[in-house]
């Protein structure tokens, strides 16, 4: 198959979000009236998807589902934005991981309480049933770190098989302050890198965390690194740090899944063969966007931007 015409697929979570809109934060202890309540599909990974999909990218999500009328739900949204779910590996007896989301329309912010209480992640064992010839770009929400880097030596092995330009990239994302996932920064050919990691070790920038972060990648990769408000900056194997400001939307109203609305354009970006400037500035451009409605519909008015 054309290497372009291949589709790019994210491995991660897909959760359901129960969305509170608040124009308030609200007291503990108090009983007050939402805006308005609303069921989305969530995960970094899953959102990603529908951000691809809707700029025109085809795309598969692989992660795991329970059965049962909210995994329907989730399945008949994949649907409705075309992301292919024939990697989802499903688990009867398990409750789907399920988020409570305050969202703040007056100043953007989310409060999420996640919880997940026994569905397993997808582990390398159900990694062969990826028809590795499809993808051109394989995306891992950095999560079982083990399992998942089993499944990219799977890729490793493909790859090395194959000329520079039939090989599938790798990204990953290092998002949660979690140990095991410093051990993904070298199995990357792009690496993302959130503020919170960055943060907690000690960096107080965008550009101190990529300059800070770039021993641990591996020899060619991109590493890159969102802060909120203040954009993203990113650094590849020349070392020259590439920035782009935030685009802040008019009005703020809700940041949930910026930074995977964020990565998916970075994604989409480069694999069409941009460069890492124009791929910053897309992501950032979108995510700021995104900042700007509810939900993730908004962001096909960004498909003829690039
Ligand atoms: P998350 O917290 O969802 O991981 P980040 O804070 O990493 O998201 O932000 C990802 C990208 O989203 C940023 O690089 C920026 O482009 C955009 N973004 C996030 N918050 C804002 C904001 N308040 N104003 C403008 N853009 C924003
Ligand atoms: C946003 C998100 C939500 C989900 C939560 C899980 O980035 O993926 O959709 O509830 O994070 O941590």
């Amino acid at each position: 198959m054309e290497q372009q015409k291949k589709k790019i697929l994210c491995v991660g979570l897909v959760c359901l979000d129960i969305i509170n809109v608040v124009d308030k934060y609200p007291e503990e202890d108090t009983d007050s009236r939402c805006l308005s309540q609303r069921w989305q599909r969530g995960g970094n990974a899953s959102n990603s998807c529908t951000v691809l999909s809707l700029l025109g990218a085809p795309c598969s999500f692989m992660g795991s589902l329970s059965a049962g009328p909210v995994a329907d739900f989730i399945l008949e949204d994949f649907q409705k934005f075309h992301i292919d779910v024939s990697l989802v590996s499903e688990h009867a007896q398990c409750v789907l991981p399920a988020s409570v989301v305050i969202s703040n329309s007056t100043t953007g912010s989310r409060t999420i309480l996640h919880m997940n209480r026994n569905l397993p992640d997808v582990t390398a064992a159900d990694f062969p049933k990826v028809q590795l010839n499809d993808f051109k770009w394989i995306h891992w929400e950095g999560r079982n770190a083990e399992e998942q880097l089993k499944m990219i030596q799977q890729v490793t092995m493909y790859n090395s098989t194959l000329p520079k330009q039939q090989r599938i990239t790798v990204s990953v994302e290092i998002e949660k302050t979690r140990e095991p996932l410093y051990q993904m920064f070298p199995h990357g050919d792009v690496v993302f890198v959130s503020k919170d990691v960055a943060q907690h070790f000690g960096f107080q920038s965008a550009e101190a965390a990529v300059r800070g972060f770039y021993s641990r990648v591996k020899d060619g990769a991109v590493l890159v690194c969102a802060w909120a408000e203040k954009g993203a900056d990113a650094m590849g194997p020349d070392s020259v740090v590439v920035h782009s400001d935030a685009f802040p939307p008019e009005t703020l109203v809700d940041t949930l899944g910026a930074g995977d609305t964020f990565n998916a354009a970075v994604i989409y970006t480069l694999s069409n063969g941009g460069s890492l400037q124009d791929a910053l500035t897309f992501g950032c451009r979108v995510a700021g966007g995104k900042c700007g409605f509810h939900g993730y519909d908004g962001i096909s008015k960004y498909i003829k931007v690039e």
